[in-house]
């Protein structure tokens, strides 16, 4: 069985490695961790946004948009995904930045000026509680001077979108087949939802009921997650007529790991990350990839990943979403004495 996706433009470097943990599993008693390296989409396009990108460009592009419009917070890897995608295709951007411009730049928004991004900042309770206001306002002043806009939200977790992390399932499933793995746990970090939406889409269009998808929210809390990601999955079945019974599919959100906030570090997590970065020399980043991995060794140690009946517990495979741009404006979190 293989999914029929709706038309894409080629962006990331595909398939991302799947890789072994072997230093890692080793130390944790033989757990068999692999990690799906989809930091390594692209350097400046790297992480998991250009692969919902690569289908909404696609439909900007069909529409002969000439603007693309979004959003996000100050270190937004979406939003410089974005503007590195537009970049490429010769498709202007305007980011819509919830936060300060304290210059000088660092990290994502150091990148976003780079590609040449069009960047307006908004003070962040302001955009929170205006932000239909402001957005509209933004696309009607392209319309004024007319100019033809496409507009997705944060994270690009919209129906289109979500066929980017489908397509990632199809890639892992058969990465995990020829490795003779058929039973597994796909974790995920969760931000807005689309990458977990995307990733059970392509479980349920595959019949892979031997997977079992799991996402670890690194802001609002489990139940917020569980409600927006069966509606996405809602919306991408009735727009794309797909048939499926959503009401039906499992939603697995862990909750437990934000700590004090969205993008706030905290010990267990940095010691995660340092653990990571020494036993596999591989970057995680402190706002997503940090949070939902020290959540994931968390619930291991937990018995979490556990089926009944089955002595060892499955292999598991972690996404790693990128971020990495996003480490360096963090690094007074980071102490190695
Ligand atoms: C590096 C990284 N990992 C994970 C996520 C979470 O993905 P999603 O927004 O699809 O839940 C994001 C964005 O929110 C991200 O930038």
């Amino acid at each position: 069985m293989s999914i029929e996706y709706p038309p894409s433009v080629s962006l990331a470097y595909l398939p991302t490695p799947l890789q072994h943990m072997k230093r890692l599993s080793d130390s944790l008693g033989g757990q068999t961790l692999y990690i799906k390296r989809d930091d390594l989409t692209g350097m400046e396009l790297s992480g998991n946004k250009i692969r919902k990108l690569e289908f909404l460009l696609a439909d900007a592009l069909r529409k002969k948009a000439d603007v693309v419009i979004t959003y996000g917070g100050v270190q937004s890897n979406h939003c410089r995904a974005t503007a590195a995608a537009c970049a490429k295709l010769g498709l202007r951007v305007h980011l819509m930045i919830r936060g300060q411009a304290q210059p000088p730049y660092d990290g994502n928004l150091l990148l976003d000026e780079l590609f040449g991004a069009e960047v307006t900042f908004h003070p962040a309770e302001e955009f929170r509680a205006q932000k239909e206001r402001i957005v509209d306002e933004c696309i009607r002043s392209y319309q004024k001077q007319r100019r033809k806009p496409y507009y997705f939200p944060v994270g690009a977790s919209v129906p289109l979108g979500c066929w980017g992390y489908a397509r990632a399932f199809e890639e892992t499933l058969e990465q995990l087949k020829a490795l003779g793995i058929t039973a597994c746990n796909m974790v995920t970090a969760v931000g807005s939802g689309g990458t977990l939406a995307g990733l059970l889409l392509g479980r349920e269009l595959l019949g892979a009921s031997d997977v079992t998808v799991w996402g670890i929210n690194v802001c609002d809390d489990a139940a917020y997650f569980q409600q927006e990601v069966r509606q996405l999955l809602e919306e991408t079945n009735d727009q794309f007529q797909l048939g499926l019974s959503v009401a039906r599919i499992p939603i697995h959100v862990i909750d437990g790991y934000v700590g004090e906030g969205y993008a706030i570090p905290y010990e267990d997590e940095i010691e995660t990350m340092k653990q990571v970065g020494r036993l596999e020399g591989i970057a995680l980043d402190p706002v997503y990839t940090g949070k939902a991995f020290c959540g994931m060794l968390d619930q291991l140690r937990k018995g979490k990943f556990r089926k009944p009946g089955l002595s060892d517990q499955e292999a598991i495979v972690f996404f790693h979403t990128g971020g990495t741009f996003g480490l360096f404006p963090q690094k007074e979190h980071f102490r190695f004495d």
